[in-house]
């Protein structure tokens, strides 16, 4: 098994064929840090010494020699005066934690966060590392897993409660990392709706830095992630540390550079506006961290992620297998839609090789606009005279599958949901219930309301007899206060709520195991680790522009793979922002995630529609290419005209390279794009153009291309080995 503890020493060695990860026991009981990076056969630096002036021997938490040393597991009161990983409160009121080693075990597999996606662990091991304070008897599990065949650390941390009294978690994160470098700088993803997911870096500086959300979802703000790069990383080459977290809900990434400069990292659940009750026996599990080391640049962290997400994260039927081409009625026909519309919508569809049409928000209750009905899961039948069953069979009978979109965790004031159920939204006791797109949160920490849920949407399911469902959830959540919950615990609501959407959707998606679920959340609102494992895809923006895109997939790809990523063609001026792209070029850049159409195909001309059935064409032929090949960001949009990436197979004989231009500019030479992944002994042709390259002068040399006439131009490639 690939974790050694060297007894001696009292060193734990966790590692793969690339990476190691190294702690140790100072004074045989608390657990340092010793190292983390490129794999190395041991560490024989004796910390204590080089950092304070003990060893083993003489090593005293009575001098705080702490507040300078790496630690695993850092708390407060113990001489530590940095921020800490794991803050709790005691009977007493006293927040003090020593937590000490008590025993460890290292065994195969991963274990399971309850309530909570995380990552399988087959063919993976576990150390177990058990830390106890004698004073409270809490106990702190800290837990490692290595994979062989992907060079990711997942960590979590359980707490349980052995002692006699009560006690009060007030932060837990999942994972700290002490870094012993001062020369990083820290990559994020931040946003907003519409610009979800762009990448900013800058140099670490003394004090806290980092991305947060309290918005009650992962959010299009920041995510769940964060980087920190060595000065001369870059999309290619040097070192990367990551950290991802699995949870959808308010998180923290954080880094804290000491007055050593050096940095602590530490992602988990974000403590503001948290807390949880831990009564004697109970336990609480963080959700999991997943930490990614890089020797080639952010290239090969994203080649990590994707690799890992497919092989541990996503599950069920579509995990690996082929997407459905859909036709989305949303920017088509807004609310203003009945059964005839869609049926000549999905008559189109089917003209030009579609294969899904998903009837989008407005089928339910009165819905005209978005004021009303959300929880009201009845077919509007002055819209679907014969209901969702008659609308689905009539698509069904055409050969398309048909799909629907539903807002579960939603509650319009509007609603004879909430004129029955006032007290089942999130609400803080007779305090004003703040609206946004004039629809409340339904308080999921509740048992009934969760039911309901269940209930009312696999109801919709089986009337609709549907292929795939979009589960949107349109609005940030303030988490003040539920009914139900007593006053002490009104802290634990967002992670109760969390935990409530996690159940409800495993509820129905096992219920539902042939079905495609995609997550949305007013776009890439909940784009995280823990919504992939329940979804396999998710709708990356609802911004549709074709530059926006190549911009919000390109830092979307730092951690998700284009399986991941929901990318529509949509009409030309877009939606949002009003740009006028060639329909090529709005095909090329969706191809980069899980492709569909987002118009009204029955507008379109007979020129675009046939273009519209070639795109399709290719998409099928190229599917677990685009989407399962190893991909690679060529050109960053964020720093020049140009946008390109590609996609590798495994095999390396076979690749789909594509390139925008944003403004044309007269008098330029044609460029050279030079390509990755490739083998440099083989040929490679061209297969649209039939023309042949050498594998080494597409990787040394470039690739021709050709120069772009008129704004926002995009060019494909598609390249296959030369075998005969
Ligand atoms: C959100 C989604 C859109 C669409 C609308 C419907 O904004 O992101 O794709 O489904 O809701 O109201």
């Amino acid at each position: 098994m690939p974790i050694i503890y060297d007894e001696a020493r009292r060193c734990f060695h966790l590692y793969n064929a690339r990476v190691s990860y190294i702690l140790r026991l100072a004074a045989g009981s608390v657990p340092l840090h010793l190292y983390w990076g490129p794999r190395v056969r041991a560490i024989g630096d004796d910390l204590l010494t080089r950092l304070s002036r003990y060893t083993d021997e003489t090593f005293s938490l009575h001098e705080t020699p702490l507040d300078r040393l790496p630690q695993e597991c850092p708390t407060f009161g113990m001489g530590d005066l940095r921020e800490g990983m794991l803050h709790i409160v005691q009977a007493d009121g006293a927040h003090a934690l020593d937590l000490r080693y008590a025993g460890h075990q290292i065994a195969p597999g991963k274990p399971e966060i309850a309530g909570m996606p995380s990552a399988r662990g087959d063919g993976a091991a576990t150390l177990t590392l058990t830390l106890r304070d004698a004073y409270s008897g809490l106990t702190a599990e800290l837990r490692y897993t290595v994979y062989e065949d992907v060079d990711i650390l997942a960590r979590s941390l359980r707490v349980v409660n052995g002692g006699d009294q009560a006690a009060t978690i007030e932060r837990a994160f999942s994972a700290c990392v002490d870094f012993q470098r001062s020369d990083l700088s820290l990559l994020t993803l931040s946003g907003a709706w519409g610009r979800e997911r762009q990448p900013y870096v800058r140099k670490l500086v003394p004090g806290e830095q980092g991305v947060s959300s309290v918005r009650g979802a992962s959010s299009a703000i920041a995510s769940p992630f964060m980087a920190l790069l060595a000065p001369d990383a870059n999309e290619e080459q040097g070192e990367v540390y990551a950290m991802a977290l699995c949870y959808s809900g308010n998180f923290k990434a954080t880094v804290n550079v000491d007055a050593d400069w050096n940095p602590r990292a530490m992602i988990g659940i974000q403590p503001f506006g948290f807390s949880w009750n831990l009564a004697p026996g109970e336990a609480f599990e963080t959700p999991e961290a997943y930490l990614c080391f890089s020797a080639e640049g952010l290239g090969g962290m994203s080649r990590t992620f994707h690799r890992f997400i497919r092989r541990y994260i996503t599950s069920g039927k579509y995990a690996r297998a082929a997407r459905p081409l859909l036709v989305n009625n949303w920017e088509a026909t807004y609310f203003d839609f009945d059964e005839d519309k869609l049926l000549a919508l999905a008559r189109t569809a089917k003209d030009v090789g579609i294969d899904l049409l998903v009837l989008d928000d407005g089928w339910f209750g009165r819905r005209d606009r978005d004021d009303s009905s959300l929880g009201d899961w009845t077919d509007d039948l002055r819209k679907l005279p014969h209901g969702l069953g008659g609308l689905s069979d009539r698509i069904h009978e055409m050969g398309l599958k048909f799909g629907l979109w539903v807002e579960p965790e939603m509650v319009s004031p509007d609603s004879d949901l909430y004129r029955a159920h006032p007290d089942w939204c999130i609400h803080a006791g007779g305090r004003m219930r703040v609206e946004a797109r004039q629809q409340l949160v339904l308080d999921l920490s509740r048992a009934d309301v969760r039911d309901y849920i269940v209930e009312a949407i696999g109801a919709a399911m089986e009337r609709g007899k549907v292929d795939y469902v979009k589960w949107d959830m349109n609005r940030a959540i303030n988490m003040s206060g539920s009914e139900k919950l007593p006053p002490e615990r009104q802290k634990e609501l967002g992670h109760r709520y969390i935990l409530g959407v996690y159940e409800v959707m495993r509820r129905i998606t096992s219920r539902f195991p042939q079905v495609l679920f995609e997550s949305c959340a007013s776009g890439g609102g909940r784009f995280d680790l823990a919504m992939m494992a329940l979804m396999p895809q998710a709708w990356c923006s609802d911004d549709t522009d074709a530059w926006m895109r190549c911009r919000i997939q390109h830092g979307t790809s730092l951690v998700f793979p284009p399986s991941c990523m929901g990318a529509h063609v949509s009409a030309s001026p877009n939606h949002q922002v009003g740009r006028s792209t060639p329909l090529a070029t709005r095909a090329m850049v969706a191809m980069g995630g899980t492709y569909g159409y987002e118009l009204d195909l029955t507008r379109l001309p007979q020129e675009e529609l046939e273009q519209i059935a070639a795109f399709n064409r290719r998409v099928k032929a190229l599917q677990p290419l685009l989407l399962y090949g190893d991909y690679y960001r060529l050109l960053s949009p964020f720093e020049g005209n140009e946008c390109a990436f590609m996609s590798v197979s495994e095999d390396r004989g076979e690749a789909v390279v594509t390139h925008v231009t944003a403004q044309a500019q007269p008098f330029v030479q044609p460029g050279l794009l030079r390509l990755r992944g490739l083998n440099p002994d083989w040929d490679y042709r061209d297969e649209d153009s039939g023309r042949v390259y050498g594998g080494d002068e597409l990787l040394y040399y470039g690739l021709p291309l050709k120069t772009a006439w008129g704004d926002y131009a995009g060019q494909q490639f598609h390249l296959m080995r030369v075998t005969d």
